[in-house]
């Protein structure tokens, strides 16, 4: 039995969509036994009095690895996956990771949705209320929060993330602009575009800039990749793009659009068939 010291808690706030509650209670009681069963630690999930479709999930990991373990675990980032589909989550302590973890978050202030949100020790004690008068920004200079970003649950605005960062690409050479935006299971959103260079063999695709960016700050789990270029046909991902997004995040789903629309919507598992990964080696 793991010591009280190296046990960990994650608490998160999941606001359900409406219509979604029999899924939600599904998807519960799926990731409650999985837990117990991969011996991860165990789950409870608990209603909110007030607020009929808000719930409380506490996650009580045996011990750190075991946490990280878990957000490794493919079966449970395929529940994580469906339910960020469903509900809107918000991660009010994260236990999981290990102790003053840095977290640089993210990359799109626009597309973040929680990262105004003070956590843990980080909580604010007090209310410190909100402006008046002139203090109270207006019309044009209103902030655009975070959070109402995600206003339908589940909602992120991958696609719109993914454009912005297209901007960015350096495509000096085919002039092909490519923009990707990676969603992580805490629902922070890393972006990237391609970078090419003289040699033109160099060349970094759009989606693996995001996943190593991604990476390299820390994020281990990811539900959705929105991946755009200026073209009528789709742009699916290359396929040294899908190896290395199926390896580092499992069965993604993947939003494929232009300018102005969605061109195909995929899971991974389907773009890369027999896959070659750590379970052959
Ligand atoms: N490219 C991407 O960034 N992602 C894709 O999914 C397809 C191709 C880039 C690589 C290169 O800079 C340019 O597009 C033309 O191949």
């Amino acid at each position: 039995m793991a010591s009280s010291e190296t046990r960990r808690l994650s608490v998160t706030l999941v606001d359900v969509a409406p219509g979604h509650e029999s899924e939600f209670h599904a998807l519960s009681t799926q990731f409650e036994a999985l837990l117990v069963r991969k011996n991860y630690g165990r789950a409870e999930t608990i209603p909110d009095e007030a607020e009929p479709l808000r719930f409380y999930t506490v996650r009580h990991w045996n011990d750190v690895d075991a946490a990280e373990r878990a957000h490794r675990d493919q079966e449970v980032q395929e529940l994580t996956a469906r339910l960020y589909r469903i509900a809107r989550v918000t991660h009010v302590v994260n236990g999981a990771q290990r102790a003053n973890h840095a977290r640089v978050m993210l990359d799109d202030r626009r597309a973040r949705i929680e990262a105004d949100r003070r956590a843990g020790f980080d909580r604010r004690q007090r209310n410190i209320g909100s402006p008046t008068g002139t203090e109270r920004r207006s019309g044009r200079d209103r902030r655009l929060g975070p959070r109402r970003l995600r206003d339908r649950p589940g909602e992120i605005d991958l696609v719109a993330a993914a454009r912005r960062a297209r901007e960015h690409a350096d495509a000096a050479y085919s002039h092909f602009k490519v923009g990707a935006a990676l969603e992580t299971g805490d629902g922070t959103v890393v972006a990237g575009c391609n970078i090419e260079n003289a040699t033109y063999g160099l060349t970094i695709c759009a989606e693996r800039v995001a996943m190593f960016k991604a990476l390299s700050e820390g994020h281990r789990i990811f539900t959705r990749i929105a991946i755009v270029a200026d073209t009528q046909a789709p742009t699916p991902p290359c396929g040294a793009c899908r190896q290395i997004l199926w390896e580092f995040g499992g069965n993604l789903e993947i939003l494929l659009a232009n300018m102005s629309t969605t061109t195909g919507r995929h899971h991974l598992k389907d773009l890369l068939p027999l896959p070659f990964d750590a379970r052959l080696l």
